[in-house]
């Protein structure tokens, strides 16, 4: 006789819609153009490469269960205190700690309705539920944010700027938020695409999580260092909140090539200026072409652009033409903007091909 009663896994597991990334290939399309995951147009730093090299040599050794050499390198480079630092296997890994640590089933945390989606899935994974504020003109607003807000709340997230909409609050916002929410609540204030900025209203939330006991801020090396396939980002976090996430870290998580090669990353500074040049100097001009196509497309800041097309399934078709051009974007609608389309900015090139194809579709409607 066969037992018919399989293993379960716990309630609510099966009902996350699982991550989809980028898509990277196209069928019969040997070398397609990858706009799809806001990936570093230039790469990473030939000195990172170089380390990353230099780690082959250590590879039977564990890596430092403390990162000592990238946290006084991070606690250098940003001016923060070293204590502070947590080390993630991606800042994925930082949020998935976070959630781990302060929910429990029943719990729940508010973040925008087009928020970053890696906040949600360990907040399900934990039972706890996901509270999505209406973000008016695809912004988050304070005040959505804190209607949410109830006596299970435990964690606040914010994408500052925001993906995939670009959008950003001001440091008087955040501000603001953090003194209406009650101190035993976290606000988590992720700052992925940081490097991007050259906008004055914006600015990083160090500062603010310094001064409190409840903010967290963080940072990856996956955007602005080109070292996505690494897997290292950081929370910049209060003592008390490092010593709660350091009682379940496993002890080697940021593994050994990643923290070698970031710390090379962050003593290359004409890489990451070359980087960040390569996206303000496209950002503008990506806009200009794309709004002269008749496109709405807005004001925003990150290492990709958001066009918003008629409807979804405009959108989609645009999405259709572009991969049998050769071209791989992003479909946002799983971010609640299915009449959205996210382009990574590229190399000039590929800006270049991008923007014909895109012509050719308008040139269709
Ligand atoms: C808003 C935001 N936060 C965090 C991340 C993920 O960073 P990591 O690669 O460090 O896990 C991304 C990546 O796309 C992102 O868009």
């Amino acid at each position: 006789m066969t037992n018919k009663i399989a293993p379960a896994p716990k309630a609510g597991i099966l009902d996350i819609a699982p991550y989809v990334g980028g898509k990277s290939k196209i069928d019969g399309v040997a070398e397609p153009i990858k706009l799809s995951s806001n990936e570093n147009a230039l790469g990473c730093s030939a000195r990172a490469i170089e380390a990353y090299e230099k780690a082959k040599e250590k590879l039977f050794r564990y890596p430092d269960g403390h990162a000592a050499p990238l946290r006084a390198a991070v606690a250098q480079y940003h001016g923060l205190e070293p204590e502070r630092l947590v080390f993630g296997n991606g800042s994925d890994e930082v949020f998935a700690l976070l959630n781990q640590v302060y929910l429990e089933a029943g719990d729940n945390i508010v973040t925008g309705e087009h928020g970053f989606l890696a906040y949600r899935i360990s907040a399900l994974a934990c039972q706890a539920e996901v509270k999505l504020a209406e973000e008016p003109d695809q912004r988050v607003s304070i005040d959505a944010l804190l209607d949410l807000v109830d006596d299970r709340t435990k964690i606040v997230y914010i994408s500052n700027p925001a993906n995939p909409t670009g959008t950003w609050n001001t440091p008087e916002e955040l501000a603001d938020l953090r003194a209406r929410l009650a101190p035993s609540i976290l606000l988590v204030i992720d700052e992925a695409y940081a490097e991007f900025v050259d906008e004055p209203t914006w600015a990083t939330a160090f500062p603010l999580a310094r001064g409190a006991d409840n903010v967290i801020v963080t940072r990856t090396f996956s955007k602005i260092h080109g070292l996505a396939g690494l897997r290292i980002g950081f929370g910049y976090c209060p003592v008390d909140v490092i010593a709660a996430i350091d009682r379940i870290r496993l002890p080697f998580n940021a593994n050994l090539p990643a923290q070698f090669a970031a710390v090379a990353a962050l003593e290359d500074t004409v890489h990451i200026e070359a980087s960040r040049q390569q996206i303000l100097n496209w950002h503008p001009r990506l806009r200009q072409a794309i709004a002269g196509m008749g496109f709405d497309i807005r004001k925003g800041i990150g290492n990709f652009v958001l066009i918003y097309f008629r409807d979804a399934e405009e959108a989609a078709r645009a999405n259709e033409f572009l991969m049998s051009q050769g071209l791989i974007v992003r479909h946002v609608a799983n971010y609640g903007l299915p009449q959205a389309l996210r382009i990574t900015i590229g190399k000039d090139a590929e800006n270049e091909a991008f923007l014909e194809a895109l012509s050719r579709f308008a040139a269709t409607r």
